[in-house]
């Protein structure tokens, strides 16, 4: 990666290496292990900055902030889009923040006024006659390009110019999502929150269903993700993670409970805020197929998806048309280091997970609810809204409930009796892995 002089910093401590199932606390309260993430995750991997739709317009650009770091990304024409450090090449005035549109295609630095173009060529420099003919070479004028890759919508970054391609990284472990069409989908909305403990601590709560029983009993047992085993790591897909939600499977013997149970499930999935993953339309369908007897031969879900493919097809909405045995398969997927795709036929819900500005026990999360739109709906308008994670009914019941939960999990890492986390290595063999991929980057 681009390399500058810094005091030694994020080192590798021998304290913080994997036991078994166990994982070190530090991990997640000591502020050197996010140094070392600092130093040496987040400089290398590719983060998802933002979404096209925020980049419509040329000019158009988004600040992607990652610890002391500050991206910007820029739509350049109709087929590029560019990041750059957010950096001028002067004395290193911040060229933007926030979101907004560069005026007649230039960055310009409100300190001295030196200006580039929207692809990261120095258009002007003030008094550049007074400056060295060293100082003035175009190509140190450049401003400093991050990698800039889209995913189904979603810009991601690289820092390092040395980094294999987006695809090598996420790879495969894409398809399951990609089978949901997940490209086909608008942001409906995109929330942000910050919240009270390490952005690994708040990502685990997606990472795993083993406290769904516990923490969102309004679920009840029969509902989960499938088979628990299969929330774990493809073997040769670094950094991916999924599971299938098997619906059939999972919704009890009887079709009476069944229709109970997915309706219920269904119900619930809608209050991840507001239409997060399943839409109101969605919530009605389910009451509908609930509220009759499943045909012989049939299951509950198999009904629901006859309406929800008869109602697509009126009012044209173009949703994937998956085999049963790839629909089994749609559920959520984690993409290392820090995003998780949880789609469904017709929707999904997007989460992301950075660390907050002490690095260590405080966290942001973006979450996003996407949706297949009927193919002459124009998608809302892009706006992000900061909410309160106290707020349940701005949060939704089943993030109100995580919420609720995480940050006590991360008060009592800081026990002193409490050195390591014991991971069940079964349903939590993702988070588990995850500090294996970890160690891949900050083992240095
Ligand atoms: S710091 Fe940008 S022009 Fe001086
Ligand atoms: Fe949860």
């Amino acid at each position: 990666m681009t390399s500058q002089i810094r005091s030694e910093r994020g080192g590798w401590n021998p304290d913080w290496e994997i036991d078994g199932n166990c994982v070190p606390a530090a991990r997640y309260t000591d502020p050197a292990y996010a140094d070392a993430e600092q130093a040496n995750l987040w400089p290398r991997a590719w983060q998802v900055a933002c979404r096209t739709e925020q980049l419509l317009e040329k000019g158009s650009y988004v600040e992607y902030e990652i610890g002391d770091q500050s991206i910007l990304v820029v739509r350049v024409d109709r087929d590029t889009i560019k990041a750059f450090f957010n950096s001028c090449r002067h004395r290193g005035t911040t060229l933007a923040t926030g979101s907004g549109c560069f005026e007649r295609g230039m960055m310009s630095c409100p300190f001295h006024g030196w200006t580039y173009r929207l692809d990261g060529r120095c258009a002007l420099v003030t008094y550049a006659d007074e400056l060295s003919e060293e100082q003035r070479d175009p190509e140190r004028l450049r401003l400093v390009e991050c990698q800039a890759e889209v995913w189904a919508n979603f810009v991601f970054v690289n820092m390092d110019p040395e980094a294999a391609p987006l695809e090598e990284a996420i790879g495969p472990g894409t398809r399951w999502a990609d089978i949901a069409a997940i490209d086909r989908m608008s942001v409906v909305w995109h929330r942000r929150t910050v919240f009270p403990a390490n952005w690994k601590n708040a990502l685990a709560a997606f990472q795993e269903a083993y406290h769904a029983e516990t923490a969102h009993p309004q679920f009840q047992t029969e509902i989960g993700y499938g088979d628990p085993g299969s929330f774990g790591y493809f073997p040769d897909e670094k950094g991916c993670a999924h599971a299938g939600l098997l619906p059939d499977a999972v919704f009890g013997e009887e079709p009476a409970d069944q229709a109970a149970a997915f309706y219920r499930f269904v119900s619930y999935s809608h209050g991840l805020g507001d239409s997060g993953q399943y839409s109101d339309v969605d919530v009605a369908l389910a009451k509908k197929v609930s509220e009759r007897p499943v045909p012989k031969g049939s299951s509950i879900y198999a009904e629901y998806l006859k309406e929800l493919y008869a109602h697509a097809a009126e009012h044209r909405i173009p949703l994937p048309t998956p085999t049963p045995e790839e629909a089994a398969h749609i559920g959520s997927t984690f993409l290392f280091p820090n995003l998780v795709v949880t789609p469904i036929i017709g929707g999904a819900v997007a989460m992301l997970f950075r660390p907050g500005s002490d690095g260590v026990e405080s966290c942001s999360m973006d979450w996003w609810s996407l949706r297949i739109l009927p193919e002459d709906e124009k998608a809302p308008e892009y706006a992000i809204c900061d909410v309160d994670y106290h707020d349940m009914e701005a949060v939704g019941e089943i993030l109100w409930q995580d919420f609720a939960t995480v940050p006590r999990s991360q008060k009592g890492m800081r026990a002193r009796g409490f050195e390591q986390l014991s991971l069940n290595p079964i349903q939590e063999v993702a988070i588990l892995n995850m500090h294996h991929e970890l160690d891949c980057y900050l083992k240095r």
